[in-house]
Formats: C-alpha cells, sequence, structure tokens
C-alpha cells in the first residue's frame, strides 16, 4: 500500500510507520516536529520506501500534493495531551479538530478514500457505562481535547458518507511503551530521578485507568484493516483489565528500587477532565481475532525500563 502517516514523528506515528515499512508499504511521512523527534525517524530514514515532509497540517496548500496517490492515511498528527487543554483553549480545536478537516479535504481533492484515525477513550468523559462500548450514549465532554477528538471524528464520518470514503476510527486508552515522551510513568520516573525519597502525585492516586502497550495497539490497527469492511469502522482499543495510579506507582517505584513518601494533590482528578475511571469494552476489537500481548504491569515496567536506558533523550 502506499501510506501517508501525519504525525510520523510522534511515539505512536513513529511506531506506525516503522511496522507499515518492514511489511512493505511505502510511506510518504508528516510531521511539523512540534512533539515530534528525528531520533525517532532513525529506521525509517533508512528505509528508501519512506519519504519525510516537515508540513503542518493548518498548511492547506501543502496537502493535497503530498496525499495525492495514496491508498489510506493514517492520521495520527495531533495535539495529544489532554492535561494542559484550559492553558490553550483553542488548540485542541486547531490541531485536533480543524486540521483532521484538512487532511479529509486534501484527502477529498486528491482522491483518497481511506483514513486511519486514531481518536481516544477521552471522548467518553465521564462514562455512566463500565466497560465503556463503542455506541454508549452520546457523552457529556469534560475536556477539549476529547471534544476536539469527537468533533475530527463527526466529520471523517461525514466524509465518509458525502464522499464514499471509508474509516477506521480507533478511540486508544493511554499507550506506553518504547518512545514513550509523555504520561503518568515519564513524569514520575523524573520526579524520581531528580528526587528518589518524594513522589508528587496528582489526585489522591485511587484513579482507575486501563492502558495498552503501544505495540499491541499498532497490531491491532493492522488487524482492523484487514479485518474490518464496514463504511466506518469505530473500535475501541484497550486492555481487559484496569489499575489504580497507586498500583502503578508501586510497579514503578519498585522497579526503580526506590521508596519515596507519596504527596498527594487530593481528590479523585488529577486535573480538569482528567476521568477518575477509564475502561474500555473492547470485545468488537476482540472478536476480530486481535488480543493485547502484556498485561498493564508488564507494560509499565517496560516503560520504566525504556525510560531509564533513554532518559538522556528525555525532552
Ligand atoms: N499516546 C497515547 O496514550 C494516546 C492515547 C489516545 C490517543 N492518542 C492519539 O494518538 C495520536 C498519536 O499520539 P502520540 O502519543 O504519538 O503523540 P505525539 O505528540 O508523540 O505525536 C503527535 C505527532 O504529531 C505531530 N503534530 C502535531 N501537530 C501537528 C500539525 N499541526 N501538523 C503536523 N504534525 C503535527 C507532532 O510533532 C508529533 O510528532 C494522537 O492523535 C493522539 O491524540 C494517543
Amino acid at each position: 500500500m502506499r501510506c501517508v502517516v501525519t504525525g510520523c514523528a510522534g511515539f505512536v506515528g513513529s511506531l506506525l510507520t516503522d511496522r507499515l515499512l518492514r511489511d512493505g508499504h511505502t510511506v510518504v511521512g508528516i510531521d511539523n516536529m512540534s512533539t515530534g523527534r528525528e531520533d525517532f525517524l532513525g529506521a525509517a530514514r533508512r528505509s528508501p520506501a519512506f519519504a519525510f515532509h516537515r508540513v503542518d497540517l493548518l498548511d492547506t496548500e501543502a496537502l493535497p500534493d503530498l496525499v495525492r496517490g495514496a491508498d489510506i492515511v493514517f492520521h495520527l498528527a495531533a495535539n495529544a495531551d489532554v492535561r494542559f487543554g484550559t492553558d490553550h483553549p483553542t488548540r485542541d480545536f486547531e490541531q485536533n479538530a480543524r486540521a483532521t478537516l484538512n487532511v479529509l479535504e486534501a484527502m477529498r481533492t486528491g482522491g483518497v478514500k481511506k483514513i486511519a484515525f486514531s481518536s481516544t477513550g477521552s471522548i467518553y468523559g465521564e462514562a455512566r457505562e463500565i466497560p465503556t462500548p463503542e455506541f454508549t450514549a452520546i457523552p457529556v465532554q469534560t475536556s477539549l481535547y476529547g471534544a476536539s477528538k469527537i468533533a475530527a471524528e463527526s466529520f471523517i464520518e461525514a466524509y465518509c458518507e458525502g464522499f464514499g470514503m471509508q474509516a477506521w476510527i480507533f478511540r486508544f486508552v493511554s499507550l506506553m511503551g518504547e518512545r514513550y515522551t509523555h504520561g503518568h510513568v515519564v513524569d514520575f520516573v523524573r520526579q524520581l530521578r531528580t528526587h528518589p525519597d518524594r513522589l508528587d502525585v496528582l489526585g489522591d492516586g485511587t484513579q482507575r485507568k486501563s492502558y495498552l502497550y503501544v505495540d499491541d495497539c499498532i497490531e491491532a490497527i493492522v488487524t482492523a484493516l484487514e479485518r474490518a469492511d464496514a463504511k466506518v469502522n469505530v473500535l475501541n482499543l484497550g486492555h481487559d483489565e484496569y489499575c489504580t495510579v497507586n498500583d502503578s506507582i508501586g510497579w514503578i517505584c519498585a522497579r526503580l528500587g526506590v521508596q519515596p513518601k507519596l504527596v498527594y494533590s487530593g481528590g479523585n482528578r488529577g486535573w480538569i477532565g482528567d476521568n477518575p475511571f477509564i475502561f474500555l469494552d473492547c470485545s468488537a476489537m476482540r472478536a476480530l481475532g486481535w488480543a493485547p500481548t502484556l498485561t498493564i504491569r508488564e507494560s509499565v515496567e517496560r516503560t520504566v525500563d525504556y525510560l531509564r536506558e533513554s532518559e538522556p533523550a528525555l525532552r
């Protein structure tokens, strides 16, 4: 396949790019390098099947020529950090909703019919149904990130209906693993490197979260593209288990060999838009024959090991 990957220099996009190249596809990678990292492109750049374009998705002029002729666009570029949404009230809209519309317009004018999109479990807000299935009642939004992602999903669905496109929309839980750059594990590891005797924790540590190993996520994306063939395929991507933030702290501290004093900010939400309980019903993805290979604990431990090795490169 001739693939376009937006966000190809990010945590997930770079690993997906490497996987697509290994599978024998060609990849046109697009990234503005706002959070992307040149070192994540190392393997891809050695492949003659990869072409990189440092382009911002808000630059509508450049996009149609880059996507024209592609079989599919994997649209992963985004402002991926839910926590700081209210510090920049329009950023999620610009980077996630408007950028997605720009990608869709470039696809429409360039004659590209298939899109795979990285959405998020955050679109469920504080879900009433847990485990949360894909077709739960339209949720109340609690974060600008979630709001922008469900808006992006909606545009994708309308473009499928209006312009004969086909979509795979993946709602991920938080991912972990190699090239992990943002989230609670990196926050905690950084803190514990600076002061191993104290760990500041947002919330009260009882928040329940489901996490997924990033390679399991990528395997699910590849599997769904082969086996799900509706016009619009909406799929939760998560684990069959969850843990508390305190569980995760225990695993991280044991791995690092530290016993810090835990200092909680209090309340069962770490920040505005934090969800005290995220647990997705992933039976639709399971029915396609996919299953996670690592437990949440193993994912956390593997992420800690990666961060210890790559610390000098942490941004
Ligand atoms: N990592 C997770 O736990 C997680 C969970 C749920 C959903 N997601 C979604 O998966 C996708 C990838 O997330 P990630 O963790 O790899 O994030 P990331 O920040 O590592 O990657 C995003 C990439 O997009 C690029 N980018 C951002 N805005 C751009 C723009 N306007 N034009 C061009 N490039 C731009 C960045 O430079 C970066 O390389 C995102 O859509 C995110 O919302 C991630």
